[in-house]
């Protein structure tokens, strides 16, 4: 088994490697003078279980282009089996046609990694579901939950505990939370967007006064989202909010929103590399998936089972 990466999450990278107790594989991918991307694996990978660890996050494009160009290297390299690691797979909020004339990037993106040549993909809380079956090849959707709840128990265990979720389509996310936390009660935010990149929130179905509440999502973009949920669940009365989200994509100025919203603490994973400013923020923490990534890793190279990772 060979674990490679690409430019995007190497810290992410390295400690899979070290849960593994493996070396990263010898490659360089870097640029050409116009930006073109470049691979050269410097050892040989014929006949060998390699897993490449990229995400897909900003620059999404760059992320991408040198993913699908360390695959097609490793194919021409002769390795056995290539599985895609994308812990965040980006462009997977473009999973259906919004409207008329608008494209399914996320099917494109997933026809783009099958067609560089990846017999397999592994990630972490998929956008969709729906998504691992715009893939033809076998893709594992790991959950980032159980690490979510066990920092959740001892950080906040004991207290009375609400399970949010910021908008209707996170319900089924925000219940498997709610069920790895002795059944905590659910509360959602009946959000409205009006514009792409705007958020309104509505009103909050479920009881929320006194509660600690934990917003749950998969992912923190610009952070409207999340920080007019806190607002609205304090001032429906909650104790406080803490947000656990698993891609901390945060564009823009989200850092400093969140840092001045009414969150108590931001919870996300290394899923995406944090920017200095988020690892400097004292309203932002970090956990770390490579052991859940590295596991998983370690049993498709077994060929044992994945799913009971979280039985
Ligand atoms: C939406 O369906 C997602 O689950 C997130 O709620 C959304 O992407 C967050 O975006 P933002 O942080 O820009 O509000």
């Amino acid at each position: 088994m060979k674990i490679m990466s690409g430019n995007s999450n190497l810290p992410l990278a390295r400690a899979i490697a070290g849960y593994l107790e493996l070396p990263l594989t010898d490659a360089s991918v870097r640029r050409f003078a116009d930006e073109e991307v470049f691979v050269e694996i410097h050892e040989n990978v014929r006949g060998e279980d390699v897993f490449v660890v990229q995400p897909t996050s900003f620059p999404a494009n760059d992320n991408l282009m040198e993913l699908l160009i360390c695959i097609d290297a490793l194919r021409r390299a002769s390795a056995k089996r290539i599985t895609a690691v994308v812990p965040y797979f980006g462009y997977a909020r473009q999973d259906r046609k919004p409207g008329p004339r608008t494209p399914i990037s996320a099917k494109l993106v997933a026809n783009l990694i099958t067609e560089a040549g990846a017999d397999r993909v592994l990630s972490v809380d998929l956008h969709a579901g729906q998504i691992q079956g715009f893939f033809d090849i076998p893709t594992d959707n790991l959950f980032a939950a159980p690490v979510m709840a066990a920092d959740i128990q001892a950080r906040l265990g004991g207290q009375d505990l609400t399970v949010v979720s910021p908008d209707v389509g996170g319900v089924v996310r925000a219940r498997a939370l709610a069920k790895r936390l002795d059944n905590a009660p659910l509360a959602i935010v009946d959000k409205r967007r009006d514009r792409p990149g705007q958020s309104e929130v509505m009103n909050i179905i479920g009881d929320v006064r006194g509660r600690t509440c934990i917003l749950i999502d998969d992912i923190i973009d610009s952070g409207g989202t999340l920080c007019n949920a806190a607002q609205a669940l304090l001032d429906d009365g909650a104790k406080s909010v803490t947000a656990y989200i698993t891609h901390g994509v945060l564009s823009g100025g989200a850092v400093a929103r969140v840092t001045n919203s009414a969150l108590k603490e931001l919870v996300i994973t290394d899923s995406i590399l944090a920017t200095d400013a988020a690892r400097d923020s004292n309203r932002i923490r970090i956990l770390t998936i490579a052991p859940l990534l590295g596991e998983a890793i370690r049993r498709i190279a077994d060929e044992s089972s994945v799913s009971s990772l979280f039985d």
